[in-house]
This record gives structure tokens, sequence and C-alpha cells, in this order.
């Protein structure tokens, strides 16, 4: 398999899409650091060195948009089995994807595509996993954890992003030859929003509902107290 280690680098994934013209499908680009990690809308994302898996992986996949939009969640299922698997904890999805034990964030992924309508390019997906970070700034206290701190232990990163790939590489292939049905199943046996009051905000305002299934392109379906179901893409949605 293709993979690439910096001890520092800006962002894997802003590398991996420097990249990924010219890159073999499933190279993975690992960094001890990161010095600009970013999250999701544009937030920021703390990398700092030995402290946890800063991962990026390119996909080639011959999908269209709609389709490998999904690979999020593959890579949600994986984060989770591994998690399962090597710290022996828990964990859930905050949907869309965010990782969460104990009500707090350990895991986030970003996914980043180039393409056309009909077929991308290549997809991007970054994995972050607070591994050792035994300290959060102020800002993320409360909201951030990371298997060290619900483990008490230390962790050795080498085999925990060994086995990421090798889960993520099983549904990947799973979500090729299968389609997202299995994934989905997966989806909603982990996920911590569904049955449960979620806030979404539609237009600017803030409206309170019930998040009653995760659909076949991997949406939430929210029903609101007037009876009003309806199909949510992305965005915040808070628990
Ligand atoms: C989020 O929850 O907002 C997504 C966080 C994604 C962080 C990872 S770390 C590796 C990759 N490189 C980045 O700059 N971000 C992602």
């Amino acid at each position: 398999r293709n993979y690439l280690h910096f001890e520092s680098i800006s962002s894997t994934n802003d590398y991996a899409k420097e990249i990924a013209p010219s890159a073999a499908d499933g190279t993975a680009i690992v960094a001890e650091e990161q010095t600009s990690g970013r999250g999701r809308m544009g937030r920021y994302w703390v990398s700092n060195k030995g402290q946890g898996i800063w991962m990026s992986i390119i996909l080639k996949p011959n999908l269209s948009p709609n389709e490998a939009v999904k690979l999020t969640q593959v890579a949600a299922v994986a984060v989770i089995e591994t998690i399962k698997e090597i710290a022996d904890i828990r964990s859930g999805i905050k949907w869309p994807n965010d990782i969460v034990i104990n009500s707090k964030k350990v895991c986030g992924i970003l996914t980043e595509m180039n393409g056309e309508i009909d077929r991308v390019n290549f997809i991007v997906i970054g994995i972050g996993i607070n591994v050792n970070v035994q300290n959060f700034p102020e800002d993320l206290c409360g909201k951030a954890t990371s298997l060290s701190i619900e483990t008490g232990k230390i962790l050795d990163r080498k085999p925990l992003t060994a086995s990421i790939l090798n889960n993520f590489e099983k549904y990947y292939r799973v979500f090729l030859i299968d389609g997202f049905s299995s994934i989905r199943n997966l989806c909603k046996e982990y996920s911590l929003t569904l049955n449960k009051d979620v806030k979404v905000i539609i237009n600017n305002n803030e409206c309170i509902g019930r998040a009653v299934d995760i659909d076949d392109d991997g949406n939430l379906i929210v029903v609101f107290k007037n009876g009003e179901k309806k199909t949510i893409a992305s965005g915040d949605v808070s628990v």
C-alpha cells in the first residue's frame, strides 16, 4: 500500500489534494504533527506532535459525488471498530461524522473532493483522532477527549493507524461491491443522534425535532413538532 509519513506538515488533507492527481488509489498520508490542521466549517484542528493520528486517504473510485460522500460514513465505521478493537471502548457517531466517547469528541473526519457532476476525480478523507492528548485548549474543554483520557493509558499509534487502514479498506470494498446498505445499518447501530431530539438550523432559525432515520444517501430524517418531516443533508445538528 502507498504510505507517506511526515514528521511535520501543514495539513495532510492539503498535501493529499496537492498530490492526488498523480497519486494511486488508496494512498495514505500520515503526519506526526500538523501546523495548520483543518476541521469542518473552516475550523482549526489541534494536531500536536505525537498526540494523535493525523491522516488522509486519497481515493479514486468510479463514483458520482453523491455516492462518494458516503465514504465519510465508511471511515466513521472503520474508526469506531478500531477504537473497540484496540482500546476496548465503545464510541458512537454524532451525525454526520463526529466520533464521540462519553459525549465528548475523540475523532473528526473531513472529506473533500474534486470532480464533475457525474464523476469524482479524487476524494480525500481526512481523519483526526485524539490519541494521547492530555490537555485541550480551554475552548475545547468539556467538548473533546482522547483515547488516553478515556482508557487511562498511553497508546501506541502504529497499531491504531494500521487497524484504521485495514478496517477502512474492508468497508470500502463492502461499499464498492454491495453498496451503502450494510454501511448504513452499521451507522444506524452506532448513531448517537438517532431517536434523539436534535436542533437543526433552517434558514437561520433553530428548530427542534426528532431524528428518526438515516436514509440511503446518509441524510438524517428529522420529524418536527408540527409533524413535518425533513431530510437534513449536512450542517450542524446537535443533540
Ligand atoms: C472535524 O471534525 O471538523 C474534522 C477534523 C478533521 C481533522 C483531520 S486531521 C488529518 C486531516 N488533515 C486536516 O487538516 N484535517 C484532517
